[in-house]
């Protein structure tokens, strides 16, 4: 018998799917993938993205799913009895405590930008935008981040509704909505490429995205486009983890990463597309940061009939493709604490979002009284937002992406991932994908993370090739070890 979580399990192979592609598909997609490619320079930023979704990411989403799946427990716990299983340390555990941390850390922000998206759904359904002008638009986002109050208001709304669909559970919560609301996304997002298409400038815009310069990289887009690949994933913070925990026996690993990470790179980059056709062909600046999509896609459905209606719709989804993610932020940590303590789901959830929620105040105020001159500033010569940001996704990300990587690769006995690979499918690209947790993840990770943070690169390379070598040399060893034994 296959063993089940006692959070219960997704029993039909296309609820997995969608829930992952749920987390997955968020403001990472739609509001932070634009406005990053507009910040470092458009083509060469999206290649090195498309580049390491491939070869960092999918082969990662398969072994959290992998992890999730073998041991049908929350992450922390998982890693912990995957190790014991393996003859390892339980200090493995830790990558699941990194990953807990981190996801309160996102939410706290996270949450605050899910924020605008209601406000601005409200703006729509009242009409408020109908027929304004760029500057009146621009105005409006202006307004919305010198408010206080009313960021304040958005973020324990969007707060409070992440509380509500947690404690419900996680089939009923997360459940049968998001069946609905993403093919309604992808439609949507076809409606304003065609009409991007017809009224500003397609053309500038593919030509923005997909003309490839490198002399236009700098190396923190490296940095940035990496910890973004893991960002858009849901990765290195053990939540694919946590969600294969209920994932049916049968279903192909494999199969699943591809159609999940094709989901999520189309959305978005249909999302830069329709963007940056509006932004191009309004005269609209493309590196204007994080109110990119607030700006061009009002000014758009402004002009457009039924305007107030589609961008309604639009914010909606924004909205609830956030809701889909942010859970998946918390719901690790929950399911854990319940597992470990026996502690009522709703009152671990209430709790845990309520720290979260706390911390979110330093985005608020990131927008307007500590927009300069903070600590934040003094240290990290940033905002406190664009320092949690930072923090969380180019370095926590990806350091528990490379841990985990590690752990799968080297230190998980082959017999259990081989089977667990095989495991409703067959074991095409096996070796391939090995080579990836083994070789590729650790010495990309490291390299481009060092030299972004301007480390020589032959030292670089040297850690690169350290990390490699140490992990093979401390894993063969320890199975020497645990044989002799
Ligand atoms: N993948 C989500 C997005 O693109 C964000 C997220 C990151 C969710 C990490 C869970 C874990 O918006």
């Amino acid at each position: 018998m296959t063993k089940q979580s006692i959070h219960g399990g997704w029993n039909r192979r296309m609820t997995f799917i969608l829930a992952a592609a749920g987390s997955a598909v968020g403001l990472g997609n739609l509001w932070k993938f634009p406005y990053i490619t507009g910040e470092y320079g458009g083509g060469a930023f999206v290649l090195v993205y498309l580049f390491s979704i491939a070869l960092v990411g999918v082969p990662l989403f398969i072994a959290e799913s992998l992890i999730g799946r073998q041991t049908r427990e929350a992450p922390i716990r998982a890693l912990a009895s995957l190790a014991q299983a393996s003859g390892r340390g339980r200090g493995w555990a830790s990558i699941g405590w990194l990953g807990a941390v981190n996801g309160l850390l996102i939410l706290s922000f996270y949450s605050v930008i899910a924020g605008w998206s209601l406000d601005y759904l409200l703006g729509m359904a009242k009409g408020a935008f109908s027929g304004a002008s760029a500057e009146q638009v621009e105005a409006t986002f202006d307004g919305l981040l010198g408010s206080v109050p009313r960021l304040v208001l958005w973020h324990s709304l969007f707060m409070m509704a992440v509380v509500w669909t947690i404690a419900r559970g996680v089939q009923k919560g997360i459940g049968d909505a998001i069946q609905l609301m993403m093919p309604a996304l992808f439609i949507l997002l076809l409606v304003l490429l065609v009409y991007g298409a017809i009224e500003g400038d397609l053309p500038a815009a593919l030509g923005f995205m997909f003309s490839v310069d490198f002399s236009k990289l700098s190396l923190d887009a490296w940095v940035v486009a990496l910890g973004h690949s893991f960002y858009t994933l849901s990765l290195g913070m053990a939540v694919i983890m946590a969600y294969g925990a209920y994932m049916p026996a049968g279903v192909s690993l494999v199969r699943t990463a591809g159609i999940v990470a094709l989901t999520d790179t189309l959305v978005a980059l249909l999302a830069g597309l329709a963007i940056f056709a509006l932004v191009f062909g309004n005269g609209l600046d493309a590196s204007a940061g994080p109110g990119l999509m607030f700006v061009s896609l009002p000014m758009a459905f402004a002009q457009m009939p039924f305007g107030s209606l589609f961008g309604a719709a639009f914010f909606l989804l924004v909205a609830f493709a956030a809701l889909s993610s942010a859970i998946s932020l918390v719901e690790p940590i929950v399911a854990f604490w319940v597992e470990k303590t026996g502690i009522a789901r709703t009152k671990a959830t209430v709790i845990l979002c309520a720290f979260a929620w706390a911390l979110g105040m330093a985005t608020v105020l990131s927008f307007n009284h500590w927009s300069s001159d903070t600590l934040f500033h003094a240290w990290f010569g940033k905002t406190a937002f664009d320092s949690f940001d930072f923090l969380s996704t180019n370095l926590l990300l990806p350091l528990g992406g490379v841990l985990t990587a590690l752990f799968a690769g080297w230190f998980v006995l082959p017999q259990l991932l081989k089977d667990q690979y095989r495991e409703g499918g067959t074991l095409t690209g096996y070796p391939l994908w090995l080579f990836a947790l083994r070789v590729i993840s650790p010495a990309g990770v490291s390299l481009v993370l060092l030299t972004g943070l301007g480390v020589n690169l032959w030292v670089s390379a040297l850690v690169a090739a350290v990390v490699v070598l140490g992990a093979g040399v401390l894993s063969s060893n320890l199975t020497l070890k645990t044989r002799e034994a």
